[in-house]
């Protein structure tokens, strides 16, 4: 069938909208017709060859839509459902078996392979073209139509605008999730959240759904400070105009139990760990824009406070049930994803991504 597709044909990081070819699904994976995708970091990075792609790709990976049709494994969807798409995983490793999908033993072969694990390609170009990588995070959603399975692709109540849920399947998934589901931050709990992109408001947000009492955003893009303010972070800085770890400890004196890392930046990372208290938890979320980042631990420091630093992927989420309460929660006015997000029409997908870059939305979605 042919679609209209973003398409990556160099690590130049632009995106050329063209027709392409998508396959029929097989076995237990689910063709969905895009209602809008939106736009993540990550994407970004892939397109700019941080992250391992094959070119020429179609990436994108939030996407939301309609399910078109259904592989003869499907049994937990139909045509008609309303979906949102996320990361791909086996569901029959040791860690999926735990519940812990993100940390799935295949995640990096599942998530970043150009084609099916056959080795045959479900996007290729008119008239029977040269294959494209169409299988990233199990979706390629830059794209009218996307392939996924019975496991990434998760059913949604229906009376959602859906422009808005696919966002839910990666960066607001993955903030809310380390707050809500990775560290668990009890009520009353301080936690101090760098960055305040689509990642770390949603971090803030999840803080304030868990109850936590101070609720600290770093972040040096005013605009994004203010939305934070009026999202339920309790105090912002500046960390052009601060010193973070001084005012962290003059809102905490004694430091903040949680600290949340979505900038990547190191500065931030080795802040973050001067402003836990006793037996305080950081976790690292945003990717740094290099492959040998690094940060330095002082190890007496660490012991004598009892430290833990974890990692989190995609928030710790159990998709099928987590994107659901997630939705539920948009519906019930206490997660408003909506505050972050700007439509753009799938076309302007290069205008999207720039303005995401220079802060002028914090989430672009890209709208069919
Ligand atoms: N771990 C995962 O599973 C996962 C999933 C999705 C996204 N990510 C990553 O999370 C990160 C955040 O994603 P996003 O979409 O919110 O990106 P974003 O670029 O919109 O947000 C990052 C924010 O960090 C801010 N920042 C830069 N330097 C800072 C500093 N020194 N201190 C505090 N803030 C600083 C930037 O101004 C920006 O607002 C990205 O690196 C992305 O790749 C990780
Ligand atoms: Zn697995
Ligand atoms: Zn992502």
């Amino acid at each position: 069938m042919q679609i209209t597709a973003a398409v990556t044909h160099s690590v130049k990081g632009r995106f050329c909208v063209e027709e392409i070819e998508i396959d029929s699904p097989r076995g237990d994976e689910v063709l969905v017709r895009m209602s809008a995708v939106g736009l993540c970091h990550s994407d970004v990075l892939a397109a700019e060859g941080v992250l391992p792609v094959t070119l020429p790709v179609v990436l994108g990976h939030e996407g939301a839509g309609i399910v078109e049709s259904v592989g003869p494994d499907v049994k937990n969807l139909k045509k008609g459902d309303s979906v949102v798409m996320t990361f791909n995983f086996c569901g029959e490793c040791a860690t999926c078996k735990k519940g812990e999908p993100c940390y799935c033993l295949n995640f990096l072969q599942l998530n970043y392979s150009p084609v099916r694990a056959d080795g045959s390609h479900t996007l290729c170009g008119c008239r029977g073209g040269a294959g494209i990588s169409g299988s990233f995070f199990g979706q390629s959603s830059f794209a009218s139509y996307a392939i996924g399975n019975a496991r990434n692709v998760v059913k949604v109540a229906s009376d959602v605008d859906l422009t808005l849920l696919g966002p839910l399947g990666c960066g607001i998934q993955t903030g809310a999730g380390s707050v809500m589901r990775s560290l668990k931050a009890e009520a009353g709990s301080s936690i101090v959240v760098f960055g305040g992109g689509s990642v770390g408001l949603s971090a803030v947000m999840g803080a304030v759904i868990q109850g936590c009492s101070t609720i600290i955003l770093v972040e040096p893009m005013e605009a994004r400070r203010k939305l934070g303010l009026e999202l339920g972070a309790t105090h912002v800085i500046d960390p052009k105009a601060d010193d973070v770890v001084t005012k962290v400890k003059e809102i905490a004196v004694q430091g903040v139990q949680y600290a949340v890392d979505t900038s990547g930046a190191i500065p931030a990372l080795q802040a973050a760990l001067l402003c836990l208290c006793m037996r305080g938890t950081l976790a690292l979320v945003g990717v740094p824009s290099n492959m040998e980042a690094a940060i330095s631990v002082n190890v007496i420091a660490a012991l004598s406070s009892g430290l833990t630093i974890k990692s989190v992927i995609e928030g710790d989420s159990e998709p099928g049930v987590y994107i659901p309460e997630l939705v539920e929660l948009y519906k019930a006015g206490r997660f408003p994803i909506d505050k972050l997000t700007t439509k753009y029409p799938f076309a302007a997908i290069n205008e999207a991504v720039e303005d995401q870059k220079q802060g002028k939305c914090v989430k672009a979605v890209l709208v069919f």
